[in-house]
């Protein structure tokens, strides 16, 4: 039986609407590890898309860890972290992500989350709790990542918070608008690497303008931690920061191939999130088993196969910096293994999509409103599980596929 209502009927037409914009995403689903080659809807291909920078996902090592994890903890941890999830798994994890940090962040305690996602939301809209309504601004980059976004929404319904957005390249705006800001609480909220365009957040000239202006500066290196660093420890690391008033997030599904995430800040600060960061409160706590084998991945990030493994990722990003050359498509300069590749409308980075998917590789069309309007992209990423030669031959096909596409689009 079939049957038609508002609600149906409302779904049916924004679907359809989605479709007429080129703007319909389409799930795909795997049958292999995450890896530099995957099997997809049993085709094999070379997967230049995933954020597994280091290329542990499938790393022999985890893989044992989770399964150790699973023979001493269960599979499950039963309750939130207050209740009674919160294991020994756990509490080490914790312990060594704020090993990673304390050089950088004074009297330093690290919080675990289930993902980035919910961390993000924790930490702004708990930070947003410190003050009175209506007695919070908050200052937010323009391309910041959507959990940031969400939480900077909710900390604005919740709290009456005033928000400023900023263009990370131009922080005049910025100092301009705090020079009047009488507000008590003063967030300053950036991505370390943006994910859609993998530079870097100036984070030094933040946090002095968080210093002069006396706001709390929140760093979120999703796609730092892991890569940057000789270390592998993050932008503070790279860029020798040391602050008290830095609220740092690192992610764990990323460079650290498993799941989950974290806040790093001064002990006081993570305490209150503890006490009242709505996502950390409300939710089971992760599997220990996923702390348990994300204590293997540190391990691995710190030690000289992470020191290797980020030397590959280098060696990859001077190739494609020196060798890869378009002629009406846009390179963006970045330092990481995010390299995207600008093609402005949506029907064109489909098209080039399609073709590379033909030619045996998975690099998906990023479209608004990941990416604003005009400015649909291939988001190129690398994985130290890449040779030189895997990149050679993508440098190939994608000035192959380049001609191709723009010979169409002037056909159009
Ligand atoms: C900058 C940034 N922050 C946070 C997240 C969310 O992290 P997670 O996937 O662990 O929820 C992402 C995910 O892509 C991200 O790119």
């Amino acid at each position: 039986m079939t049957s038609s209502f508002k609600a149906l009927e409302l779904a049916q037409e924004s679907i359809a609407d989605l479709d007429l914009q080129l703007l319909r995403r389409k799930l795909r689903v795997t049958q292999s590890p995450c890896n530099s080659n995957v099997t997809v809807e049993n085709r094999q291909l070379k997967a230049f898309c995933s954020n597994d920078y280091l290329g542990l996902a499938n790393h022999p090592d985890l893989v044992d860890a989770w399964s150790q994890g699973g023979q001493q903890y269960g599979v499950g941890s039963g309750a939130s972290h207050l209740i009674s999830g919160h294991s020994a798994a756990h509490e080490l994890l914790e312990i060594k992500l704020t090993s990673f940090q304390k050089k950088h962040i004074q009297n330093a305690r690290a919080l675990f989350f289930s993902t980035g996602y919910l961390t993000n939301l924790a930490v702004i809209t708990g930070l947003a709790g410190l003050t009175e309504r209506g007695d919070l601004s908050i200052y937010s980059a323009k391309l910041n990542h959507a959990s940031l976004i969400d939480g900077v929404r909710l900390a604005v319904a919740q709290m009456n918070a005033t928000v400023n957005l900023f263009d990370h390249t131009q922080l005049n705006s910025l100092t301009d608008t705090l020079t009047k800001d009488t507000k008590s609480l003063k967030l300053i909220v950036t991505d370390g690497v943006f994910s859609m365009d993998g530079d870097l957040a100036p984070v030094k000239a933040l946090l002095q303008i968080a210093e002069q202006y006396d706001a709390l500066l929140i760093v979120d290196d999703a796609h730092g931690f892991g890569v940057l660093g000789k270390q592998g420890h993050g932008i503070l690391e790279q860029e020798e920061i040391q602050s008290d008033r830095i609220i740092y997030i690192g992610t764990l599904g990323k460079a650290a191939g498993v799941s989950g995430a974290f806040v790093c800040a001064q002990d006081s600060f993570i305490e209150w999130l503890v006490q009242k960061g709505r996502p950390y409160v409300y939710s089971t706590a992760t599997p220990p088993a996923i702390a348990h084998a994300l204590l293997k991945s540190l391990e691995i990030i710190d030690s000289a196969e992470g020191i290797e493994r980020r030397a590959q990722l280098n060696q990859l990003i001077k190739i494609w910096q020196d060798e890869m050359i378009f002629s009406e498509w846009k390179k963006v300069s970045s330092c990481t293994p995010i390299q995207p590749v600008i093609l402005g409308s949506n029907a064109s980075a489909l098209m080039a999509a399609k073709l590379l998917d033909d030619a045996g590789y998975w690099i998906p069309a990023i479209r608004p409103p990941t990416v604003a309007p005009g400015s649909a992209r291939l988001r190129i990423t690398f994985s130290a599980n890449h040779s030189a030669d895997d990149l050679h031959k993508l440098i190939t096909t994608l000035n192959r596929i380049e001609q191709k596409v723009s010979k169409k689009v002037m056909h159009d």
